[in-house]
């Protein structure tokens, strides 16, 4: 029998183009809020003996919340099989405790949320830098990788690509993306001194007369970017075109204006520059 995609309000998009992707049907609930703030979730869709997927982004405790409703009603409405895709998922920026007594978000959610689905499904999480099968604190989950489809966006817009990484730890995905361009990569250091600011340090890179492209997993504030941007500008670039698989800009799309030549990321969240949609990736991991 076909899989039920269930979309939870932060993805309700995203979840009827992977079951469009699927030949499979949408499955139908009903979320509200209540006065308190509490959620309150109600599965229209008949589940039982089903297999279903519940694709949400969890970009604030209230998704999460939601999620975790909609994964436990579906298997006590008797659901054969719960796989949880989390396309942004929060959170997953503290892997590791950097001083005594810091709490590990990353493992409290993925251990809560191996309890509730029978797989887990992120796109691009942050403490990686590769897809495909992972574990972390022995809870299994598949990491999708979401670059090489910024990196398509990309390559019939550019004539004379160099991929470059606002810091070391976004380097595997930027020798993925230069692979795949058949350009160079390189990768500029970054200090971060606080939730809202970075440095950017770098030995001179050689991008004169180069289309620049600057991939990270996630803008969020946009201070990398835009203190990367101001660097390599000096270098003296042909352009400068910037992709990120996760979208927040909480500062604003309008601070990039003027800034970069051009402004992409994956539909994972919403954006105004949302234009690479990762419905058929989750619907190829899902078929498998
Ligand atoms: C850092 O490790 C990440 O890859 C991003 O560079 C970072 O999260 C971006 O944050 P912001 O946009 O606030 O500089």
């Amino acid at each position: 029998m076909e899989m039920l995609v269930f979309g939870g309000t932060r993805s309700s998009g995203i979840a009827w183009s992977v079951a469009k992707a699927l030949k499979s049907e949408v499955g139908k609930s009903e979320v509200k809020t209540f006065p308190d703030g509490e959620k309150y979730v109600k599965l229209l869709s008949k589940a039982e003996g089903r297999e279903c997927a519940v694709v949400q982004s969890v970009r604030s405790n209230d998704d999460f919340m939601e999620l975790l409703l909609m994964l436990d009603a579906l298997r006590d409405m008797g659901a054969v099989q719960v796989h949880a895709i989390m396309p942004y998922m929060a959170y997953m920026r503290q892997d590791k405790r950097f001083t005594e007594g810091e709490a590990l978000s990353a493992k409290t959610l993925l251990k809560v949320l191996d309890e509730f689905a029978d797989s887990l499904t992120m796109i691009n999480c942050h403490f990686l830098s590769e897809g495909g099968e992972s574990f972390y604190k022995h809870v299994r989950f598949m990491n999708l990788d979401a670059v090489p489809l910024l990196v398509k966006y990309f390559r019939s817009k550019v004539k004379n690509p160099i991929v470059v990484a606002p810091d070391k730890g976004s380097m595997g995905y930027a020798k993925a993306a230069a692979e795949i361009l058949d350009c160079d990569f390189n990768h500029l250091s970054k200090k971060r001194i606080s939730g809202s600011e970075v440095v950017i340090k770098s030995k001179d890179l050689d991008v004169k007369g180069k289309d620049v492209i600057i991939l990270d997993d996630i803008i969020s504030t946009g201070g990398t970017i835009v203190e990367s941007v101001k660097v390599i500008r000096g270098w003296k670039p042909a352009s400068i075109n910037v992709g990120c698989v996760h979208g927040l800009f909480l500062k604003g799309i309008e601070s990039f204006t003027g800034v970069v030549d051009r402004l992409v990321s994956t539909d994972t969240l919403d954006n105004p520059v949302a234009k690479v949609n990762v419905a058929d990736l989750i619907a190829e991991d899902l078929k498998r």
